[in-house]
C-alpha cells in the first residue's frame, strides 16, 4: 500500500464521522519503541491560522507516556467498514502488558520519522502545539457522571491540539 501527500484541506468526508465511525490510531514513539491506541474522540479544524488535529488521551493509557515524551506522532484514520477487529484490539489491549508493536492485523510503517499504519485511509503526521488536562471543576456534571464515572480527577483526558505537519491519503 502506498500513500500520496495531500493538503490537509483535501481530506474528504465528515470530520465527526471520521472519528466517531471510522476510528483512528494514535501512534507515538520510534520504530524500536512505540505504542498505538484506538481513538474515537478527536477533531480536525483550524486554529491560529494552522490546520490542526486534536486528540484526547487519558494518563492511564500506555500511549500517554509516548505522547508526553514525543513532540511528534501520527493519527491514522480508517474507513469505518475496514479493520474493526484489529482496531478493537488496539482499543481494548494495553501496551502496559501487551506487545502492540507486533500486534496482528495491521502493519506499521515509518513515515516522516514517525510510525503509522499502512492500512489507514489517511495518515496525519502531527506536532503538539498545546496540551492540557481537563480541569475536573470545568467538566460538566452530566459528563462527569457518565463518561467519567469512577474516574479519578487526575485521570481525565489530556487534550493535545496538534499542528497537522503532513497529511497522506492511501493510494
Ligand atoms: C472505539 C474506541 C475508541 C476509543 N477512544 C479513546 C479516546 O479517544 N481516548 C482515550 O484515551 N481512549 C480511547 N479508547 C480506549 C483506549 O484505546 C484503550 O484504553 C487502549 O487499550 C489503550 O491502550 P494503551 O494502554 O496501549 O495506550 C478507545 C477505545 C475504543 C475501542
Amino acid at each position: 500500500m502506498s500513500f500520496k501527500k495531500i493538503e490537509p484541506k483535501h481530506i474528504e468526508g465528515n470530520v465527526i464521522a471520521a472519528f466517531d465511525n471510522g476510528w483512528g490510531l494514535v501512534t507515538a514513539g520510534t520504530e524500536d519503541n512505540f505504542n498505538a491506541m484506538t481513538i474515537s474522540w478527536g477533531q480536525m479544524g483550524c486554529l491560529w491560522n494552522r490546520p490542526v488535529c486534536t486528540v484526547y488521551i487519558r494518563p492511564c493509557r500506555h500511549t500517554y507516556s509516548f505522547t508526553e515524551a514525543n513532540d511528534r506522532f501520527t493519527v491514522s484514520l480508517f474507513d469505518p467498514t475496514e479493520y474493526r477487529e484489529p482496531l478493537m484490539f488496539f482499543g481494548t489491549k494495553s501496551g502496559h502488558d501487551t506487545d502492540k508493536m507486533h500486534a496482528p492485523g495491521l502493519t506499521h510503517m515509518e513515515i516522516d520519522g514517525c510510525i503509522a499504519y499502512k492500512e489507514a485511509k489517511y495518515v496525519l503526521v502531527v506536532k503538539k502545539l498545546y496540551s492540557q488536562q481537563f480541569d475536573p471543576a470545568l467538566v460538566p456534571e452530566e459528563v462527569r457522571t457518565t463518561n467519567y464515572k469512577g474516574v479519578a480527577d487526575d485521570d481525565l483526558h489530556r487534550q493535545y491540539i496538534c499542528l497537522i505537519e503532513a497529511a497522506y491519503e492511501r493510494a
